[in-house]
């Protein structure tokens, strides 16, 4: 893997003689080179802070910096998570034939678990859950957290239909499993997803559910039969005693895990259809992602702009905001997507980075935003890019309601971009300013559908991994999760009231403060 080799400097003195963003915006020639379709998806760049010239010495840079050669070892499953000496196979899992000779007795294993994972949930979906070994589910919760929670709720809550009721817990924090527990059958399938089935909140809820479905008076040789286990460690899991496990390999990444069986939500959400539409739809912009030329590369492309928004415009977080209730958790997904991926300090070499390559991903849906932050958007003093995004056709008939969300879309990016003066005599003329020049990018889908959904978040994905050659960094690992999982576990015992040991004073007077208040109450 190559260090990179961006050259920030050449793209800073390009970038101190450009003019700003309202008068490159205005250039409607400049406007129609930026603007990008593929698969049902129209990326708008034209108001990101970049011009032709600044764009094409990132793409030259993106070059220099070894995207040919990474994107390939991408494809191909070489070892490209090196610091864990793994591959990243979500390209594979969504892949029609395997993308490697090599990785043909791999690809058959992913097409084998599939089809097992579709034909049990389409068995679930018909009510039969008993001809494949389970219950007929009336009910199905997916236990998992992460990258086991995050892709298949936020598909589910966009697409499902509702054949069969999908609840997800991810949160230790037992409101979660306690608050559903009431509202579910007895008839309820849980699906424990856990990559490394060792996850302390995935494996606490499942010996809750396990409880609970001996509370509701299901026998001990009946509880497998409400178990489904998907995991890349069916080693582990054997023990737990689930009628079906559905396996995956260690080489996916848990936030790009929902194509793999950890998807089995979505399967049973969409169905074996919409499942394999949303695959295909992911396939196709990975083809995209390899084949088209970087100048009309939409994961190149949304890549640099976002690049550069962090480190050479020096934006230390950004927006995502969907005009769409369905993808209310699409922040949620990226925000873990982008900050476990390329939340790094240090380069492939174990060198310092010099720029952060990350920005803190945060946001929400439109129109609700703009009664909350959009206030600082257009005033505050930190420029905060934002992701701007919409379906075309909805599926409602509601066609007032559509107009007026996607006016605000529009409007929005428009007002960032142009801001607002006011006449001199005006008393309130500085606070009713608006600066503009303020960065966004639209992307709208001409509806939202699995494929157009498959081949959004595969953009995602591949942009995320563009940000990564440009820094030079694996965005395939997460060490810096480790430390407090660790912490946690030392501290569980004295929450438990049997662990001798001691902290540092504010752990200890937390500690202390938790005993008293528990000692004065009923709970323990
Ligand atoms: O704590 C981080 C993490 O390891 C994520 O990367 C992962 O998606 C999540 O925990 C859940 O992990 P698992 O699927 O192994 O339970």
């Amino acid at each position: 893997m190559q260090h990179s080799d961006f050259p920030w400097s050449r793209l800073q003195a390009h970038a101190a003689s450009m003019p700003a963003l309202q008068s490159l915006a205005d250039d409607a020639p400049r406007g129609e080179q930026l603007r990008f379709d593929f698969a049902g998806l129209h990326l708008d760049l034209s108001r990101a802070r970049i011009d032709i010239e600044l764009l094409q010495l990132a793409i030259e840079g993106l070059q220099a910096s070894g995207l040919q050669a990474d994107r390939q070892a991408l494809f191909e499953g070489e070892l490209i998570n090196d610091s864990e000496l793994r591959p990243a196979l979500h390209p594979l899992l969504r892949a029609s034939t395997p993308t490697h000779e090599r990785l043909a007795p791999m690809h058959a294993e992913i097409v084998a678990a599939r089809s097992r994972m579709l034909q049990i949930t389409e068995a679930l979906r018909g009510g039969r859950g008993s001809e494949v070994g389970l219950i007929d589910a009336r009910a199905v919760v997916n236990l998992g957290i992460g990258g086991s929670d995050l892709g298949p709720r936020l598909v589910c809550e966009a697409l499902g239909d509702d054949r069969l009721p999908v609840h997800f817990v991810a949160n230790v924090d037992g409101h979660a499993f306690a608050r559903l527990a009431p509202r579910l059958p007895r008839e309820t399938l849980f699906v424990v997803t856990s990559k490394s089935f060792s996850t302390r909140e995935t494996l606490l809820n499942a010996d809750s559910a396990r409880q609970w479905l001996k509370g509701q008076g299901v026998a001990d040789a009946e509880l497998s039969r409400h178990f489904v286990v998907c995991t890349a460690r069916p080693d582990r899991a054997e023990r737990f005693g689930a009628a079906a496990m559905l396996p995956f390999a260690e080489g996916v990444g848990g936030r790009y895990s929902l194509w793999s069986t950890v998807g089995f939500a979505i399967a049973v959400a969409l169905g074996a259809t919409g499942f394999q539409d949303l695959l295909a739809g992911a396939e196709a912009m990975d083809q995209h992602f390899l084949q088209a030329p970087a100048a009309r590369n939409l994961p190149v492309l949304l890549g640099l702009v976002h690049a550069l928004d962090r480190a050479l415009w020096h934006c230390p977080t950004r927006a995502v905001v969907p005009y769409d209730e369905r993808l209310a958790l699409l922040p949620a997904f990226l925000q873990q997507l982008e900050m476990e991926s390329n939340g790094k300090g240090v380069d492939r070499r174990q060198q310092p980075l010099g720029i952060g390559v990350a920005p803190v991903v945060w946001g929400g849906v439109g129109t609700d935003g703009q009664h909350a932050y959009f206030q600082s958007l257009h005033q505050g003093v930190d420029v905060v890019p934002v992701d701007f995004l919409a379906p075309i056709r909805p599926d409602h008939a509601l066609r007032e309601h559509h107009n007026v969300l996607l006016a605000n879309l529009l409007a929005q990016s428009a007002a960032l971009c142009q801001g607002q003066e006011l006449p001199p005599e005006d008393p309130l003329r500085a606070a009713r300013a608006c600066p503009g020049g303020r960065p966004s990018t639209v992307l709208l889908l001409d509806q939202l559908d699995a494929h157009s959904l498959g081949a959004l978040l595969a953009l995602y994905e591949h942009k995320v991994f563009v940000q990564s050659v440009v820094a030079g960094i694996n965005p395939f690992d997460q060490w810096g999760v480790e430390l407090g999982k660790a912490i946690a576990s030392q501290i569980e015992p004295a929450l438990a009231g049997d662990g001798e040991q001691r902290f540092d004073p504010t752990t200890e007077s937390l500690l202390r403060r938790i005993r008293s208040v528990r000692a004065d109450s009923a709970i323990q």
